[in-house]
């Protein structure tokens, strides 16, 4: 049984505890945050409010790091330096020197580590990229990736609208759209950006190009309290695929509609078809799995985060 611990226990750790506690192999045993009353519904862990404390107390074999972005870093590395296997919420850093500082901790320890980039382990992303690869409907034209929302003003200490500490819109939403672009196509060519900015909302329109395709994105914090949606809608030369509202659909040329990704077993031609299912859960699986396989968490290559981190940069 593999033993757990996570650190910040605020919003995204909602969807990582019960993926923890719906695993046979694991046990989520304790859990750290600055603020009590974080961790008051989750009655079953042990409790702690100093990160060190928790290191000192507990054999553990994973860290779930789910703190604000500009502690990611350090507290994985201090966990390696321990013996611990990490895994860590997107971004990893606003610098790409952590980059290499992480993985020089995870080797140099033995250790596995892992940033949790959601997007990788998303049935209608990886869809895409299978499509993509085996040229299923043709070689990809263009692509339009689009993640909305408004000003993150519930955050702890409001990190979030603090530049130095979250990176705003780039680093914190506009990420997993890039993340996924250097996963599926790798690095693009070009790009040409256009950003909207004021001290209460961030907006970027930003195409990339490759070689014989582009896709156009748009990522935002509006000031007015615009409701969260994310959507992708993909050109090959063969069908349209497109994630809109939750639905994934394929347009085919010859007037075959149908979505590759659902419950219904109707629908699932055993071809690229894949359940519905949770993509948090999926990679906090994939990384317990390398752990216990001794495997390296290959998914999430620490040199394409370099690319991504590049790339928001320059935004
Ligand atoms: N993958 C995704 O879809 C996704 C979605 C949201 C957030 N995130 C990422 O997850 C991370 C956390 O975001 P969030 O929205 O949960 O933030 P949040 O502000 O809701 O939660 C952060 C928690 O960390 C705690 N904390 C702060 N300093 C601490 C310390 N020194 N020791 C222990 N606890 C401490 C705070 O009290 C808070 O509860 C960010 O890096 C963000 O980019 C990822």
């Amino acid at each position: 049984m593999m033993k757990i611990a996570l650190v910040g226990v605020g919003g995204i750790s909602g969807a990582h505890i019960p993926a923890w506690n719906s695993m046979q192999d694991a046990e989520l045993v304790a859990l750290c945050d600055i603020r009590p009353e974080q961790m008051e519904k989750y009655p079953e862990q042990r409790h702690y409010t100093d990160f060190d404390q928790m290191l000192e107390a507990e054999q553990i074999d994973i860290l779930d790091i789910c703190l604000p972005t500009y502690l990611h870093a350090d507290f994985a590395i201090k966990a390696m330096n321990k013996g611990i296997h990490v895994l860590c919420e997107k971004p990893i850093s606003l610098n790409r020197e952590d980059v290499k500082r992480v993985g020089e901790a995870a080797k140099a320890n033995g250790v596995k580590f892992m940033v949790a980039q959601v997007l990788r382990f998303w049935p209608e992303y990886e869809i895409v990229k299978t499509l993509y690869d085996q040229k299923t409907y043709g070689k990809l034209l263009s692509g339009s990736m689009t993640r909305l929302g408004c000003y993150p003003k519930w955050s702890w200490d409001s990190w979030m609208m603090d530049e130095k500490r979250s990176g705003l819109v780039p680093f914190d939403l506009h990420i997993h759209d890039v993340d996924f672009m250097v996963y599926a196509f790798g690095k693009p060519n070009k790009v040409t950006d256009y950003r909207a900015r004021r001290p209460e909302q961030d907006y970027i329109n930003a195409v990339y190009e490759y070689d014989g395709f582009f896709i156009t994105t748009e990522a935002s914090w509006y000031a007015s309290p615009y409701p969260f949606s994310a959507a992708f809608r993909f050109q090959f030369e063969h069908a349209v695929v497109a994630w809109e509202k939750g639905e994934m659909t394929i347009y085919e040329e010859n007037g075959k509609i149908w979505n590759p990704v659902s419950t219904d077993a109707a629908n699932d031609t055993g071809n690229i078809g894949l359940p519905k299912s949770d993509a948090y859960a999926n990679e906090i699986r994939y990384f317990a799995d390398c752990v216990k396989k001794d495997e390296e968490p290959a998914k999430v290559d620490l040199s394409e985060l370099e690319t991504v981190i590049d790339l928001l940069k320059s935004l």
